[in-house]
């Protein structure tokens, strides 16, 4: 059997044991193409919190990292929520403990703390709000109050703070390794070999990558720009995994990613094979204490209902 049945194969198995189950599978826009591919819902870290929150099937496989399958279970407990590699984490995520986000909290006494959803539950639990890159600015203007903390992505909360200036933001120092180790030329290089392509950039990368850009979008929001710009050609500054669903999305475009490629290697943990097993096998389930669900729950459900 050549690769491609292979493959074709594998994702019949994956839908027809999904449907078995009665099981959705979510798929952030930076998995393997094949994985996106056997997915109901493709999308970013907004779009799947509020898929998992419509769903009606009684499992959510999530391929995608902890923190995405973690919200998914504070906002559906009732579900069995299940991840088919469990180990894939985000570095990011890991920047910031409870323990520091409230030593944070308490020493900027009155400001709300706005915590990015790369965080951990516990985290989340000790936050006042939640936001992603596609809502970010609207989140921190919704508070009307002229001071927040945020955490954990200082470039986030750089591209935050220029968008709402009469608000400070006051950073928490954690980052991604994938967006922030892109350098502006790189971009430039690119920018020398494709004079006509637009510069999409996504908010996680450096201020300095952020001012080279035509546009500053979360990953659906590239996806949902693309198809109606008028250009032909983008350079893509965010993880590589985008450029399939970009493909997809404007199919005739043409899509240039940088070079070197930038990898989140946690996203690609998860394989259509283990997507399978995880299936097959309802292994990799995610839990979260009650007690910390319930309060990273209020300020998940604050941010999904703000937009
Ligand atoms: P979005 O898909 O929400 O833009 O997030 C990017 C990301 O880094 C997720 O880990
Ligand atoms: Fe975390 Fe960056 Fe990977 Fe997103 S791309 S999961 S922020 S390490």
């Amino acid at each position: 059997m050549g690769e491609l049945e292979d493959v074709r194969s594998l994702v019949a198995e994956t839908r027809r044991l999904a449907a078995e189950r009665d099981a959705v599978i979510l798929a952030h826009n930076y998995q393997r193409p094949e994985v996106q591919d056997a997915a109901d819902f493709v999308g970013d870290s907004l779009g799947l919190s509020r898929q998992a929150a419509a769903t009606e099937a009684s499992v959510i496989v999530f391929a995608g990292v902890h923190f995405m399958a973690e919200t998914a279970k504070i906002i559906s407990p009732e579900k069995t929520v299940l991840m088919p590699e469990p180990a894939a984490g985000c570095p990011m995520a890991d920047m910031i403990t409870a323990e520091q986000a409230e030593a944070f909290k308490a020493a900027h006494p009155g400001a709300p703390l706005v915590t990015y959803v790369n965080s951990s539950a516990e985290v989340k639990a000790v936050s006042d709000v939640c936001c992603t890159s596609a809502n970010a600015p609207e989140v921190v203007r919704s508070l009307e109050v002229e001071r927040v903390l945020f955490a954990p992505d200082r470039n986030l909360a750089a591209w935050v703070a220029s968008q709402v200036p009469d608000v400070e933001v006051v950073a928490w120092d954690g980052f991604c390794p994938a967006h922030d180790r892109v350098t502006p030329e790189a971009v430039l290089a690119e920018k020398r070999e494709h004079p006509e392509a637009e510069v999409l950039v996504h908010p996680e990368c450096r201020p300095e990558v952020v001012a080279l850009a035509d546009a500053v979008l979360s990953t659906s929001g590239m996806l949902r720009h693309v198809a109606v710009s008028a250009s032909e050609e983008f350079i893509v500054v965010t993880e590589e995994g985008l450029l399939h669903a970009l493909d997809k999305a404007a199919p005739g475009k043409r899509f240039r990613g940088l070079c070197p490629p930038m990898l989140c290697s946690n996203m690609k943990l998860t394989t259509l094979q283990k997507l399978r097993d995880c299936l097959r096998d309802m292994t990799g389930a995610v839990e979260v204490p009650e007690g910390v669900r319930v309060r990273a729950a209020r300020a998940v459900e604050r941010m999904v209902a703000i937009g």
